[in-house]
């Protein structure tokens, strides 16, 4: 079986840009999200620069049966992980009780559940292979956030529960990371229907620059990455303010910080 490093998400945004820094450093790449022809695209950018071309699964990670097709097809092709990295997600911006449940529930199903199972679907590979999982979480992992709060609850399952397994995994040679990016501007905003505050700007990175730094803290073995000085200072700060403080600031209907 040839070893590879899944991407989800890789159709835009970080998950594109982890796609060509995987490529770079000479993984052989799997590219999942529902956009084939955006995948595609990407596949080609890669094959261009010389690097094996990705190969491209679509498939809607929301869907129950999503991870078990993948597996499958993996196996089918004779390719096992390495590397898996979980970047799709999404978030929705409003407040819970007047979102759509099924949209909402949708995102526990691909934040949480798909991720989720990913992360356990091919441990015996990632072993055998003595590679790793990625899981990208959010600054917004550290607190709750009201006007968003299915979206900042299931980044905060996805840090602990990927703190959790680093410490599991690690006996067995599996590297394990999650990666907090504090603001990024790609497709994510359009998606949950906000737009990065002024503030935001100040410690705003391009997804190209938090994918390196998550590719070496993974290659590391660093347990979680905050990507970025301005947002590891706005987690410190975020510890020592007073909950209620930060419940308010945080509060996207008040147009504040998300
Ligand atoms: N941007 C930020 O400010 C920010 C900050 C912190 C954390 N993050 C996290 O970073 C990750 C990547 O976000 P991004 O900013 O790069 O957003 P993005 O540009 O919107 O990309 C999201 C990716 O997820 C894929 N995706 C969405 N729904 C899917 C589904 N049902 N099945 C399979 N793939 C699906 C999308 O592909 P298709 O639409 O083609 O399926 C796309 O490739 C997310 O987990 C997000 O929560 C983002």
């Amino acid at each position: 079986m040839k070893p590879i490093a899944l991407i989800t998400g890789a159709s835009a945004g970080i998950g594109a840009d982890l796609a060509r820094v995987f490529a770079a450093r000479g993984h052989e790449l799997v590219l999942v999200a529902r956009r084939a022809d955006r995948l595609n695209a990407l596949a080609d950018e890669i094959a261009k620069t010389g690097k094996p071309r990705p190969v491209v699964l679509a498939s809607d990670l929301e869907q129950r049966d999503a991870v078990a097709a993948l597996a499958a097809e993996l196996s089918s092709r004779g390719l096992e992980p390495q590397f898996v990295v979980n970047n799709a997600g999404f978030g929705l911006s409003g407040a819970a009780a007047t979102l759509s449940r099924d949209e909402q529930l949708g995102m526990v199903d691909l934040n949480v559940r798909a991720l989720t199972e990913l992360s356990l679907a091919f441990v015996d590979s990632l072993a055998r292979h003595r590679g790793g999982i990625l899981n990208v979480a959010s600054i917004a992992a550290f607190l709750p956030g009201p006007g968003m709060a299915v979206y900042y609850a299931s980044k905060a399952y996805v840090l602990s529960f990927t703190e959790a397994l680093h410490r599991e995994l690690s006996g067995r040679g599996i590297r394990v990371t999650a990666l907090c990016p504090g603001p990024v501007s790609t497709e994510f905003q359009t998606r949950a229907g906000l737009e990065l505050p002024g503030a935001a700007k100040i410690i705003e990175l391009p997804a190209a620059r938090v994918a390196e730094i998550s590719y070496d803290a993974l290659m590391r073995g660093q347990r979680v990455v905050i990507a970025g000085v301005g947002n590891k200072l706005a987690v410190a700060l975020m510890r020592l303010m007073p909950h209620t403080l930060l419940l308010r600031m945080v509060d996207t209907r008040t147009g504040s910080a998300r």
